[in-house]
């Protein structure tokens, strides 16, 4: 750490908290030199596997040093279990089994082969191991692996075209080949930039592309590894574990499947409230109840969309969790009705460690309880936080979660529609090494007693776990909102994430995108960052374009340490209100586009941020953009990430695309110069989409017709939160002939629209329409008519070119 740095940090903790850091390091390292294990001996391969044991959905292969066990758990999804090693408990699992699988087996010379109906497996008696399609192409290779005491590694072929995506939250470049990550979910400190690792929330998986397919590979194993992605060897990927069995599932097929099979496996998003996806207003901290209600009056004076508001940890009782300071917040649940009152939604931030205080009732009835981690020796472990010495619940025991999540109750009384946990990896401060927990603090890990080593990327995970059964179980009929740090594996199923504490950098701008298309491909599709940066003082320039790209990120919020200037969009003065007015607008525009893709998600995994090449995998000049993101598959957002830039190229994937701002229409595949002036984030609708957007008259379908084909789209719609009824609109379109035919297929209970369907047409004039045989009146591009099954319209094409 450096003196900045430090300083910073002191200035942050306070002197008291970071002089403790000095004893709390001493007190880790103190135990760390207790508990040190032997000194490993060197890396061995397995010895080579004697017999196959055939399993009707795969194999079981043992050999004198190690047993290999291969399970499909779909034609397409198989599961390799190297052992010995702790089995890891499925914490990330959704589903164990997929779909019923008949596998082939066949001996040959130098091992056996297993197939399902998509893909092959060889395995050879020395461990080694190769994935093939149909056709016979290999899409993946693994050598023998090989181990160290309790320890795997092994080493997976790359190919020289080869690119990587994933890994959870990484501030890397998009395509991850060529350099070494850290599995191990860690607070960077103070506030990091482009190159940070590991980051807060690490997903022990990737996604490969390459000339003969694209496959995803997910390593079941929560222990701290490091995933050398063609750094030290150009060809090859060097996966190591430090402890547990090595397990991994292998899906197989183009990007969009991946993610739908990973997800199935470890759990769909689901579908979040409406509100949450609106704007939220935040900052460490708003210190009372006056300051929360003049942001929110800040907030209507200028005409500015809110929706929510964030609580950052002033609000409690001296950091107490749980607590709130009454000084400052007299009546919580008051203030909580009034800013629902103007449609605003209230998140609490809620941090793990618990004050050592006995006069607090959380500490006391926890200790009693034994809710807490412990050390070797039997004492609580302490660990600093905000609030001082600290002790943690330990999630991996259920009671822990359910004592946990009765705390959420009194919150959900006061109305709080929403929790962001926070300093979940867990993170404990300290004045050097490692920012968390010793090794040997122990954890239930569901009965099996076990220690930090693995445990901790589960921290967050469990945590959240906690609070989403609980929301589940005191208010049944609200969709939990949780917002999260840290989380691993499956920690879509409860929570979305922020990008944590990134630095205020045109550099850190551009390196949010690749992070958070980096997090949905790792099957997190709702993540955003602190608009702005969380530290430092960015410019109004800064402030603004960060602001139009978040706009098109999932989660849209502004937020800001302790001691930076004020951040609320009407301090920079104009233009940048008016501008960012605009973006509030167009938010809550393409909310209904928003709301139907968060559907999406929850049936398909698919992220509501995803790079180019989701529309076609295929074209390696798509494989490594970062600059620009599809949100769904209708918009292309490309934002300005330079200062001082007034246009920027854009690349236009092959297709037809039209200019959102303008109408104009484009010929991909081309490189574009969009004119980006300060109010303006150059916006393209692919040709062939329906893009719903709540207008003054209601939500309009804008479809995007497609000279050449036709076009497909979806609606979704329901009461916005709960679990009521809701209906889905799938549109298609294709010509025939002049005219344009278009079909609706409606699923789900909820009522047809009142007032029909308005629908506004984009490269199309319609002239006449008729909705399932009867006539509808045409007004300029736009419609209005009854809920159709069939609509039939006569116009003409309109070209205007760019
Ligand atoms: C952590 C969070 C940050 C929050 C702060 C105070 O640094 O990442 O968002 O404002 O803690 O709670």
């Amino acid at each position: 750490m450096d003196l900045r740095k430090a300083l910073l940090a002191i200035r942050l903790v306070g002197l008291r908290t970071a002089f403790r850091a000095v004893r709390a390091a001493w007190e880790r390292d103190r135990w760390e030199r207790r508990e040190k294990r032997p000194a490993l001996a060197a890396w061995q391969s397995v010895e080579p596997l004697r017999t196959m044991i055939p399993l009707p959905d795969g194999a079981r292969f043992t050999g004198p040093g190690a047993e290999l066990e291969i399970r499909f758990l779909a034609p397409d999804v198989v599961r390799l279990t190297w052992t010995p090693g702790v089995l890891p408990l499925p914490y990330a699992i959704a589903r164990e089994r997929l779909e019923e699988v008949r596998v082939a087996h066949r001996e040959q010379a130098d091992g056996w082969t297993l197939e399902s109906e998509a893909l092959g497996l060889e395995v050879r008696a020395d461990g080694g191991i190769r994935f093939r399609d149909g056709a016979g192409r290999i899409w993946r290779a693994e050598d023998p692996p090989e181990r160290r005491g309790e320890a795997w590694r092994h080493r997976v072929r790359l190919r020289p075209e080869e690119r990587l995506y994933g890994l959870g939250e990484r501030a890397a470049p998009l395509n991850r080949r060529g350099r070494v990550y850290r599995m191990w979910n860690r607070d960077p400190g103070g506030s990091y930039g482009p190159g940070a690792d590991p980051l807060y929330l690490g997903i022990p998986l990737w996604l490969s592309l390459h000339a003969e397919g694209a496959y995803l590979v997910f390593y079941e194993n929560p222990f701290e590894a490091v995933f050398d992605l063609g750094a030290s060897e150009p060809e090859a990927a060097w996966v190591t574990f430090t402890g547990g069995a090595l397990r991994e599932y292998v899906f197989y097929g183009p990007p969009p499947r991946l993610l739908e099979r990973y997800t199935a496996l470890t759990g769909r998003p689901p579908l979040p409230p409406r509100w949450a996806l609106g704007f939220h207003q935040s900052r460490w901290s708003y210190e009372s109840a006056e300051e929360v209600r003049a942001v929110a009056q800040g907030f209507r004076d200028y005409d500015l969309p809110l929706h929510a508001i964030h609580l950052d940890i002033d609000y409690m009782d001296g950091y107490r969790v749980f607590t709130v300071d009454r000084r400052r917040f007299p009546d919580l649940a008051g203030l909580i009705r009034e800013l629902e009152g103007q449609g605003v939604q209230t998140v609490v931030i809620v941090d793990p460690g618990v004050k050592t205080d006995p006069g607090y009732a959380v500490y006391r009835e926890g200790v009693a309880r034994g809710m807490f981690c412990r050390l070797p020796d039997g004492r609580l472990y302490r660990g600093l936080v905000w609030p001082g010495w600290c002790v943690f619940p330990d999630f991996t025991d259920p009671e822990v979660r359910a004592w946990w999540g009765e705390h959420y109750r009194a919150f959900l009384e006061a109305g709080v529609a929403g929790f962001w946990h926070d300093m979940n990896e867990p993170t404990a401060f300290v004045a050097w090494g490692e920012p968390t927990f010793p090794d040997c603090v122990r954890h239930a890990m569901e009965g099996r007693e076990r220690d930090h080593r693995e445990a901790h990327n589960l921290y967050g995970l469990l945590m959240n776990r906690a609070a989403w059964e609980a929301l589940r179980r005191l208010q049944p009929d609200h969709r939990p909102f949780l917002l999260t740090r840290s989380g691993w594996a499956g920690i879509q199923r409860y929570a979305w994430t922020w990008t944590g504490d990134v630095e205020s950098s045109w550099a850190a701008l551009r390196q949010t995108l690749a992070t958070v298309l980096g997090l949905g491909l790792s099957g997190i599709p709702y993540s955003g960052p602190d608009i702005g940066g969380f530290s430092g003082a960015p410019s109004a320039e800064l402030f603004i374009r960060w602001f139009q790209a978040a706009a098109f990120m999932p989660f849209f919020r502004n937020h800001a340490a302790k001691g930076t200037p004020r951040r609320e969009p009407w301090v920079f003065g104009e233009p940048i209100l008016s501008i960012a007015r605009a973006f509030l607008r167009l938010r809550v525009r393409l909310l209904p586009y928003l709301y139907t893709l968060a559907w999406e998600a929850a049936q398909t995994g698919a992220p509501l941020v995803r790079p180019l090449f989701w529309l076609n995998e295929q074209d390696p000049a798509l494989w490594e953009i970062e600059d620009a993101f599809l949100l769904g598959s209708a918009l292309l957002v490309a934002p300005v990430l330079e200062a001082g830039a007034r246009a920027r190229e854009v690349l236009l994937p092959t297709g037809e695309w039209y200019d959102f701002w303008s109408d104009a229409q484009r010929a991909g595949p081309a490189r574009v110069l969009a004119e980006a002036p300060l109010d303006r984030l150059p916006l393209f609708v692919r040709a062939g989409s329906l893009l719903p957007l709540a207008e003054l008259e209601g939500v309009t379908l804008h479809l995007y017709v497609s000279s050449e084909g036709g076009g497909e789209g979806v609606f979704y719609e329901d009461a916005g939160d709960g679990f009521g009824p809701y209906r889905v609109d799938r549109f298609e379109w294709w010509w025939e002939g002049e005219s344009l035919r278009i079909h609706r297929i409606r699923e789900g209970e909820l009522s047809e629209p009142e007032g029909g369907f308005r629908l506004e047409f984009h490269g199309f004039a319609p002239a006449r329409a008729w909705a399932d045989g009867r006539p509808v009146p045409v007004e300029g591009s736009t419609l209005v008519t009854p809920p159709f099954t069939e609509l039939i319209l006569e116009g003409r094409p309109v070209r205007s070119p760019a």
